[in-house]
């Protein structure tokens, strides 16, 4: 594609221009923005560039692993992968505010980032995936006055005590032309096709408290869920399918057993940039497979529902 090989050639002209002989360090999120701007930059920059992927314990089922195999052996840039899983959920016990998650998630990102720059000796540049929707949706609701919907997680800058400058170089791209722009630059195509996953991961998938447990119960749900959509040919026509955990016990039986435990909400939608969305009309067929595998192979789930809210009036995450 013409158009991107020049956007290409542009960027890795402004991000030499912008960054000099410094150094940069680039957040990983496992989603396909940050992987994509991550890959520009080392085009543009080489060994100037260090990824750092926070392990906060909010990840789909193996990301981390996808991430470092993408980094580390498909394109040898250098990665470091931190191990923050404890600190994230103690920072987030007690903790049921959406906005509130999303707000801590965000600073102890940063905190993260910020020892992690000091540990490589410092970087004067910190680069994000950053991309068009992100920063309107943090800023304003479309035609409406400006009101916040949700702070999303990478948006909004430094603290002032940092001295790191920002390199967003994807700034002005929707959804559909960061795929573009990494197929361009040759990342494999199950990694540019992966549905979106926010910065706050699991957290906002959990209304309610967040724990270790509740991740856990969360990650094969979802898995379970994800399983049954790609064995049916529908990962590539979905814009994002994901589990929810409803802190909400339900009765149930199972064998000649009661069981009392979590719902978990099913969510699927079509899309082009993630701003306005349709839910995913599967067959009952499909639906009640799903159901029923998840309640067999997770403990802590025992009911399934399927979420029909459009986006309009609803968001495409629980919070
Ligand atoms: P909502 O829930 O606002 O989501 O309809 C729109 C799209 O944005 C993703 N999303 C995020 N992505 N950081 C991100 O990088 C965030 O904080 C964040 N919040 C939502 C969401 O998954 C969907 O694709």
């Amino acid at each position: 594609d013409w158009t991107m090989a020049e956007f290409r050639a542009t960027k890795i002209a402004e991000i030499r221009a912008q960054v000099g002989d410094k150094r940069v360090l680039c957040g990983l999120s496992g989603g396909v923005d940050s992987a994509v701007a991550a890959v520009l930059i080392h085009e543009a920059i080489g060994e100037q560039l260090t990824c750092v992927f926070v392990d906060h314990g909010l990840l789909r089922m193996n990301e981390r692993e996808q991430v470092e195999r993408l980094f580390r052996d498909h394109y040898n840039i250098p990665l470091v992968v931190v191990d923050a899983e404890e600190r994230f959920m103690a920072g987030l016990a007690g903790v049921t505010d959406p906005e509130a998650k999303r707000k801590f998630i965000g600073g102890e990102f940063i905190n993260v980032f910020d020892e992690e720059a000091q540990k490589l000796g410092g970087a004067d540049f910190l680069a994000q995936g950053t991309l068009y929707p992100d920063v309107i949706e943090s800023v304003s609701f479309t035609g409406g006055p400006s009101v916040t919907i949700k702070s999303h997680h990478n948006v909004g800058g430094l603290p002032a005590r940092m001295k790191m400058a920002l390199v967003e170089p994807l700034r002005e791209l929707f959804k559909d032309e960061v795929r573009l722009l990494g197929k361009e630059l040759g990342l494999p195509d199950i990694f540019v096709g992966r549905h979106p996953f926010p910065g706050p991961g699991l957290a906002i998938r959990i209304p309610g408290e967040v724990s270790k447990d509740r991740c856990d119960i969360l990650r094969k749900a979802d898995a379970v869920y994800l399983d049954e959509i790609r064995n049916a040919g529908l990962y590539d026509a979905i814009w994002q399918a994901f589990a929810v955990l409803l802190p909400v016990k339900t009765v149930g039986v199972m064998g000649d057993g009661r069981t009392y435990d979590f719902v978990c909400a099913l969510r699927a939608v079509t899309s082009t940039d993630g701003m306005t969305a349709d839910i995913y009309p599967f067959d009952a067929a499909f639906l009640s497979r799903c159901a029923t595998r998840i309640i067999n192979e997770v403990q802590g789930i025992n009911r399934v529902v399927y979420d029909y809210t459009s986006k309009p009036p609803g968001t495409i995450e629980w919070e």
